[in-house]
């Protein structure tokens, strides 16, 4: 990557000579007169680092770096200084900028001194990156599941994650599409570059194109600085394009060009980036049918769809049960300071019959309420959420004992148009029994209660 340095001094020989030096360190440079034109030049953002003198004509450069910091307080600048102004540079370094070098200039040193400055900047710039992935990753990392399914998924992983084709995650809700992003990039020879993640859904459409691609000072409006997008951020690692079926047609085209060519350019800027990264991209939507509705695009979805990791939902895989929950059963009752021997009989029947339409990511949840609500080292019934619980119920009928077979009747009659909500053929249908019947049957039960009613 090639960084803009800007150099301000009123001594011509200096700044060109300067000049020179930085452009064979392989450094593209422009240089000012003074503060004044140093600050003109400054603001059109397309600037990595600043050299600066301290006294020149017009505006000085104390004041020129005060400007430079306050409007982008990432960019390192350098002061210059002569015999007398050595004080003021230490001000200025009080005052944000990040170094001072004395003249005549040592140009080992000032080299050495832009190295350092541009890493660091480029540094904070992942920083942001950095703590999220960090953030994440100590929750995640290892995948659990012993299930047939979850096994061809494994292997689909590690068979595509040493390639650079395009692989699309798809799978419900909380089924752990995002571990298998991870493991895809862990498992590739890019794993030691970034693996930056891009939430489509929660960045608003206006924002997302300069998330994707950056974008320059004044783009747009709050656009106060240059910015690097998650594509420069990625480059020779994974980008990961969560929720991939939320971004809009307009910026489909724009993933789609570069998914073909691996070139883009910033919001508002012309040049164009090259950019080597590999994507994975999930979704929880079925995108043919959004295809056949003409909201997603055909061919971004044949580009992102090189290869298909389907994950499965969890209750397709109940085998995965037994390993999941002692899983996070250990990790809970630890960060609990419990000690939890596992579920009673009842407890683990709920968890068995509950269908989890949240996946993965309610069982965890579930598991974590019952540690913190269990009583004992044993997790009951009463433990559990009610949710689940409430979902299990809704697949019983309960008979008091000692019920007549004609209260039993009213009973199954009644949840069972219940659960249809009140549907009497699909109750019919479902109790084995003709509509007409059902009807006398409910008719029946009518005027046993008006007689009741009438004694
Ligand atoms: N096989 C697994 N082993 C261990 N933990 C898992 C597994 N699958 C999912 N999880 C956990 O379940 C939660 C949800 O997983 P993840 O965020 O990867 O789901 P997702 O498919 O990306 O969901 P969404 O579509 O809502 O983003 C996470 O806390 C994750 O750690
Ligand atoms: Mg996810």
């Amino acid at each position: 990557m090639t960084f803009r340095l800007l150099i301000a001094d009123d001594e011509k020989n200096i700044r060109e000579g300067l000049a020179a030096a930085l452009e064979m360190e392989g450094h593209e440079v422009v240089t000012a007169a003074d503060g004044g034109e140093g600050w003109l030049r400054f603001e059109k953002g397309d600037i990595d680092l600043v050299i600066t003198d301290l006294r020149m004509p017009g505006m000085s450069g104390e004041e020129f770096q005060r400007k430079v910091t306050a409007a982008s307080p990432g960019i390192p600048v350098i002061i210059l200084t002569g015999h007398g102004t050595v004080e003021n540079a230490v001000a200025a370094m009080r005052n944000g900028a990040y170094d001072f070098l004395t003249k005549p200039v040592n140009l080992d040193h000032l080299s050495m001194l832009v190295k350092r400055a541009l890493a660091n900047h480029e540094l904070s710039l992942k920083h942001q990156n950095l703590k999220e992935e960090l953030a994440r990753s100590n929750q995640l990392k290892t995948m659990i599941g012993s299930s047939a399914a979850m096994r061809h998924v494994f292997d689909m992983v590690s068979r595509a994650a040493p390639a650079r084709a395009s692989i699309l995650i798809t799978g419900e809700s909380g089924v752990g599409k995002e571990l298998v992003a991870d493991a895809i990039h862990e498992l590739s020879p890019r794993k030691g570059k970034p693996l930056i993640k891009v939430h489509c859904a929660a960045i608003p459409d206006t924002l997302i194109e300069s998330e994707l691609f950056g974008h320059e000072k004044g783009a747009f409006t709050g656009a106060l600085s240059r910015r690097r997008g998650r594509f420069e951020l990625a480059h020779e690692g994974t980008l990961f394009l969560d929720e991939i079926g939320e971004i809009d047609q307009s910026i489909q085209i724009k993933l789609l060009r570069v998914l073909q060519e691996r070139k883009f350019e910033r919001v508002g800027g012309e040049e164009t980036i090259e950019s080597d990264v590999r994507i994975v991209a999930a979704t929880n939507r079925d995108l043919k049918a959004e295809i056949e509705k003409g909201t997603f695009r055909e061919d971004l979805y044949f580009r992102l769809n090189v290869v298909n990791i389907h994950v499965p939902p969890l209750r397709e895989r109940k085998d995965d049960l037994p390993l999941l929950i002692s899983a996070f059963l250990r990790e809970f009752s630890r960060e609990n300071g419990k000690r939890i021997d596992g579920f009673d009989e009842k407890a683990r029947a709920v968890f068995y019959r509950y269908d989890w339409p949240g996946n993965v990511r309610e069982l965890r949840n579930c598991v974590e309420s019952a540690v913190v609500m269990a009583k004992g080292s044993v997790i009951t019934e009463a433990d559990l959420p009610p949710t689940i619980k409430a979902g299990s119920d809704e697949m019983w009928i309960r008979i008091p004992l000692l019920s007549t077979m004609e209260e039993a009747e009213r009973i199954i009659i009644r949840d069972t148009l219940d659960r249809f909500k009140g549907n009497k053929s699909k109750a019919a249908e479902a109790l084995g029994l003709g509509r007409k019947t059902l009807h006398r049957k409910l008719a029946g039960q009518n005027d046993m209660e008006e007689t009741d009613d009438a004694e």
